[in-house]
């Protein structure tokens, strides 16, 4: 399938693996995807796996991401990481705004923006996540929601910044629960955030942006919608944490 922008396929692990067990894994699918050159491929085990994930890579088609990290730079902030932490293991994205961190660890959209430009700062690219709740989408609130998260999470970037970004539309009812977005659904919304890129920045910047689905992305539903014309990759949670699933969803949708 030919798509203007790059596919991007990311892992996002989550709270789980320790170092072993992560070193197993991306050795695995740094042999099994070593063909692939269609899709920009990132994993993002936890901090704690970053060095020994880093080592490994070297030298792949892989590329590392953390799942977190401080507006701040380096200073008195306990149990912090910073952007220049990051970048020691060689760290080339960032997760930003996942929806369990804006539920649990309270994060708001003007912080997500802060994260943003400290990540540009240091020439991180970050991944930015939105997404409505099963309430909100219930309610008729979906795009309000969305429009609202965009804008305050994306505040103040520049037209360039924005175009290094990526997005990760995760509706927060699709995350862990089986339940994927249909895709029409996937679709539809991936339309409406682009066209509120259009309005935030202009035409080219929501044209250039790459839109990544996140919500129980699995190999058998993986083609379906990356076929879909506003989706540009899938940000992957329980099927990642094997490699032969995470392999599966990549070899489906090129
Ligand atoms: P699942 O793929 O487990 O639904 O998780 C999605 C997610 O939150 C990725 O960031």
């Amino acid at each position: 399938m030919t798509k203007d922008r790059k596919l991007i396929i990311a892992g996002n692990w989550k709270m789980n693996k320790s170092v072993a067990e992560a070193s197993d894994l991306v050795t695995t699918l740094k042999r099994d995807l070593a063909n692939v050159k269609e899709v920009d491929l990132v994993v993002c085990p936890p901090f704690t796996a970053l060095s020994d994930v880093s080592r490994v890579i070297l030298d792949s088609n892989i590329r590392l991401g953390a799942q977190n990290m401080s507006e701040h730079g380096n200073g008195a902030y306990t149990g912090e990481i910073s952007a220049q932490m990051l970048k020691e293991f060689s760290v080339r994205y960032v997760i930003l705004g996942h929806s369990e961190r804006r539920q649990y660890q309270a994060e708001s959209d003007e912080l997500i923006s802060r994260k943003a430009h400290a990540a540009h700062a240091a020439a991180l690219k970050p991944i930015v996540c939105i997404g409505e709740t099963l309430e909100q989408r219930e309610s008729g609130q979906m795009e309000a929601v969305l429009a609202t998260q965009l804008k305050g999470s994306l505040a103040g970037l520049s037209h360039q910044q924005m175009e290094e970004t990526v997005l990760a539309y995760e509706p927060v009812w699709a995350i862990g629960t089986g339940k994927t977005a249909t895709t029409e659904q996937a679709q539809s919304a991936h339309a409406f955030i682009r066209g509120v890129l259009a309005t935030l920045f202009d035409e080219t910047v929501a044209r250039r942006v790459r839109i990544q689905y996140g919500g129980s992305v699995k190999a058998n539903n993986a083609r379906e919608l990356m076929e879909q014309p506003d989706v540009d990759g899938a940000l992957v949670g329980g099927a990642a944490l094997e490699a032969r699933s995470f392999t599966e969803i990549v070899t489906n949708s090129i």
